[in-house]
């Protein structure tokens, strides 16, 4: 007896805007999000804002150091707080100028004592479960949920090898790129490398050996893909490593599901994914490049500014005419290519993916 067919998510979860809906108010506010990076914020009182969920959030410096995330609303009649990035002592609401300490709580407000049994300890911004994971700040809008090391089991301890200077990394740039094709799309065509021969030729002959390419979607458990190849001599990479540091010939990336990447090029060079759902038919992918303290680097900018240009621009054309064809009434979902060896040619990742996928919106 031969086992029946995987077949592909039908195009409804990619299409119907109600499923968007329960995906926004049910998975993307129950997952762990990327909100930016701690060294955006390196002094008190510096803060940016970033959207998850649908939802408004800030992340602040408080005077304690401690880097917080909350609501961007005020607690008085619902104004929000902040906008875009910037340095303050204190967070004032622009509506009726009430005052919140960088800790949240409620500092002062015109004529507030005149209010009989006002208790002002009492009132204060709403935070959000967050965690620093090697300096990513990454948002839970469930207080209930499990920390991050229960989610990606090892990754913290895997990136720090690869990375051994991750601590002192800074973001020197972020190249985002809208897409229009609805979010799993766009993470599906990221999350494998069938495509990648015929598609992605500087990435197939500059960084990786294609042929090794693989993701198997079991290996070290909870919700990651884990990302392996081996790398073309490094005569070809097109800038210098230093070969005496572990892990500097090879390539893993890390997917934290469901919108977050974590990649590790040859020369132990860390760049990441992330993405965000704008509603069913568009979805922005950032780009970010790290550097030591944020230094400025020619050999990162030019990495960027060739992946901008080739796998991300080939990307966005792939997943465009994947969204439109998901409209079309001639679709049919095919089956996966499911080769029990996995390698390249197989979507074993896609099928775990859309299990995901599937589990996120039926239960
Ligand atoms: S809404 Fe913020 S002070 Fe009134
Ligand atoms: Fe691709």
């Amino acid at each position: 007896m031969t086992a029946p067919l995987t077949r592909s998510l039908d195009a409804r979860y990619y299409t119907d805007p109600a499923i968007f809906e329960q995906e926004m108010q049910g998975l993307l506010s129950r997952t762990w999000q990327f909100g930016g990076h701690v060294q955006q914020i390196p002094e008190v009182g510096d803060y940016f804002t970033f959207d998850v969920a649908g939802q408004s959030l800030f992340a602040i410096r408080g005077r304690d150091e401690v880097v917080r995330v909350f609501y961007n609303v005020c607690q008085h009649r619902a104004h929000e707080l902040v906008s875009g990035t910037g340095r303050t002592r204190v967070v004032v609401c622009p509506y009726h100028q009430w005052s919140y300490e960088l800790s949240g709580g409620l500092r002062a407000g015109p004529n507030i004592k005149s209010v009989e049994g006002f208790e002002r300890d009492k009132i204060c911004l709403t935070s959000v479960r967050c965690e620093d994971f090697h300096g990513f700040l990454f948002v839970n809008l469930d207080n209930d949920a499990a920390p991050m090391d229960d989610w990606y089991p090892g990754v913290r301890a895997e990136i720090a090898a690869y990375v051994p200077h991750i601590a002192e990394l800074a973001p020197l740039e972020w190249v985002d790129a809208p897409e229009r094709c609805n979010w799993k799309v766009s993470i599906e065509n990221y999350s494998e490398c069938y495509h990648c021969p015929s598609n992605h030729p500087t990435f197939a002959e500059g960084v990786v050996k294609p042929e090794t390419y693989d993701i198997q979607p079991d290996a070290g458990g909870g919700y990651v893909l884990r990302h392996v190849t081996e790398c073309q001599c490094h005569e070809k990479m097109t800038y210098p490593i230093d070969m005496s540091v572990p892990h500097a010939g090879d390539y893993q990336s890390w997917f934290l599901w469901p919108m977050f990447s974590f990649q590790c090029y040859p020369g132990n060079v860390l760049n990441t994914y992330h993405w965000r759902a704008h509603d069913v038919d568009n979805c922005t992918v950032w780009r970010g490049w790290f550097t030591p303290q944020g230094a400025e680097s020619e050999v990162i900018r030019n990495l960027s500014l060739q992946d901008r240009n080739t796998t991300v621009a080939e990307d966005i054309t792939l997943v465009e005419s994947v969204h439109r064809g998901l409209k079309s009434r001639g679709y049919v979902p095919g089956p996966l290519v499911l080769d029990p060896n996995c390698g390249v040619m197989s979507e074993h990742s896609i099928a775990k993916l859309q299990h995901w996928m599937r589990e996120a919106v039926s239960g």
